[in-house]
């Protein structure tokens, strides 16, 4: 499988397999978020890998109530990866000029993680929605810290087919001229730009 072909093929997988993922996949994983490019090289992030399905089971937890549901499916993912940064000093000062450069590395790393995996045909869902105080206390997380986003992983409960991992089907996307602006009218930001 090519980079392209995992981008087309990669879906949120919410429904796992019991099947563990085994530990040279999990190293490899690991390894492309290790490679991943960071702003001024800082690679100020620390990953925390949870297999303990005990802990697991508790990150759902203390979301406010009414939310459970957009992340109560983790307690079957079989691995999550809490994805943590720590700013570096070259991060304070691109903040000075406004750019969350912290937040694109780690996006990086994890986004890389997702593709290694798709890769080796696990199932991953980022999950945005927990309780940062919560997890950090949960994990014995120093206070330093910051957790960008959890990453849940687990081979998919359906079959893969070539529609997608998981058998599920692609989630719609936007156009690219609806998204993309070609400097080419005389305009530096062309939002009704068609290709
Ligand atoms: C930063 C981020 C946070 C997300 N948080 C959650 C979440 O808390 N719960 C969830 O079920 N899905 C979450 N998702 C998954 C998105 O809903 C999903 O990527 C989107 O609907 C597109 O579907 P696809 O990934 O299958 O293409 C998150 C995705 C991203 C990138």
């Amino acid at each position: 499988m090519n980079v392209f072909e995992a981008i087309e093929w990669r879906r949120s997988i919410r429904k796992f397999s019991r099947q563990k993922i085994e530990a040279d996949k999990i190293l490899k994983i690991l390894e492309a978020a290790r490679l991943a490019p960071s702003s001024s090289n800082r690679q100020a992030w620390h990953f925390v890998v949870i297999d303990d399905k005990e802990i697991i089971n508790k990150i759902p937890d203390r979301v406010p109530a009414g939310t459970r549901g957009i992340i109560k499916w983790i307690k079957d993912a079989p691995l999550v990866i809490v994805g943590c940064y720590q700013k570096a000093l070259t991060h304070y000062i691109a903040q000075i000029f406004k750019h969350e450069n912290h937040l694109i590395d780690i996006s990086i790393a994890m986004t890389h993680m997702v593709m290694a995996a798709t890769e080796l045909g696990i199932g991953t869902c980022f999950v945005g929605w927990f309780n940062e105080p919560y997890i950090k206390k949960l994990l014995d997380i120093p206070r330093r810290y910051r957790i960008a986003v959890l990453l849940a992983l687990g081979y998919p409960a359906e079959p893969s087919n070539k529609r997608g991992i998981g058998g599920i089907n692609a989630r719609p996307r936007k156009k690219l001229k609806e998204i993309v602006s070609y400097n080419k009218f005389g305009k530096k930001f062309n939002p009704d730009c068609c290709l």
